[in-house]
């Protein structure tokens, strides 16, 4: 199958982006959108759709097993992991492909995403003492654990910008797991109704776009429940 790669590039240093087309022919049905990728950036001489010189396509991976999250970008308008796109699903003609559009690009498909990481941190979302875990609480405790901080959460969420102080749903997995596992629980319970609760819309965007298929929805108010409403957990 023939497709069009439309992607949207950007110089390091520049602020201004263009488009580029490469054509890719699949090599087999479960080609995804990381092979052409990589594929494209193999060739000897790359030119593009026009024949023009062009550089190779700048893009972050890592496992290509949907297990990192780093190949996150946004694909005919629609956030998710390139390693787990297949083209075959995507239909021949073309493909367009975008960075992520809630993070700062540093070129190509490549974005920023400490933003992250450091919220992590602001929410100090981490054990300081034994773990305990309730019963019955076991699978969704295993759950949260398959977030992969892609952002395809953010990328979707109206409430969410960079350095806005609603944190969104990628911290949402790890917070209510360390809010349920720990006795010290209070003042990560604050820092969860103030970055989390309370900016949050309710739209489930999220719920409907994570890659690895957590139920945000559940994981919120489980959340609730045990940071907010102080009942009992489960
Ligand atoms: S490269 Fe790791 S999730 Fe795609």
């Amino acid at each position: 199958m023939r497709s069009v790669l439309k992607i949207l590039r950007r110089d390091r240093g520049d602020n201004r982006s263009h488009w580029q087309c490469f054509e890719y022919e699949s090599q087999s049905e479960s080609d995804t959108v990381a092979a052409a990728l990589n594929s494209i950036n193999s060739r000897n001489k790359l030119v593009d759709i026009n024949g023009a010189p062009a550089r190779a396509i700048e893009w972050e991976h890592s496992c290509l097993q949907k297990k990192c999250g780093a190949c996150a970008m946004v694909i005919n308008g629609k956030p998710c992991l390139a390693c787990g796109t297949k083209l075959s699903e995507l239909g021949s003609g073309c493909i367009t492909i975008q960075p992520l559009k809630k993070f700062p690009v540093i070129c190509d498909l490549v974005v920023d995403r400490s933003i992250l990481f450091e919220n992590l941190k602001r929410m100090r979302a981490w054990l300081e003492n034994d773990p305990y875990l309730s019963e019955g609480f076991q699978d969704l405790a295993y759950e949260s654990s398959e977030c992969i901080q892609c952002g395809c959460c953010l990328e979707v969420c109206p409430n969410f910008y960079t350095g806005g102080s609603f944190f969104g749903m990628s911290v949402l997995p790890v917070t209510m797991r360390i809010i349920s596992e720990s006795a010290e629980y209070r003042e990560l319970s604050k820092l969860y109704s103030k970055h989390i609760y309370n900016g949050c819309g309710k739209s489930l965007a999220c719920k409907k776009i994570c890659p690895k298929g957590i139920d945000t929805e559940k994981m919120l108010v489980n959340a609730n429940i045990l940071a907010v409403w102080k009942r009992k957990k489960r």
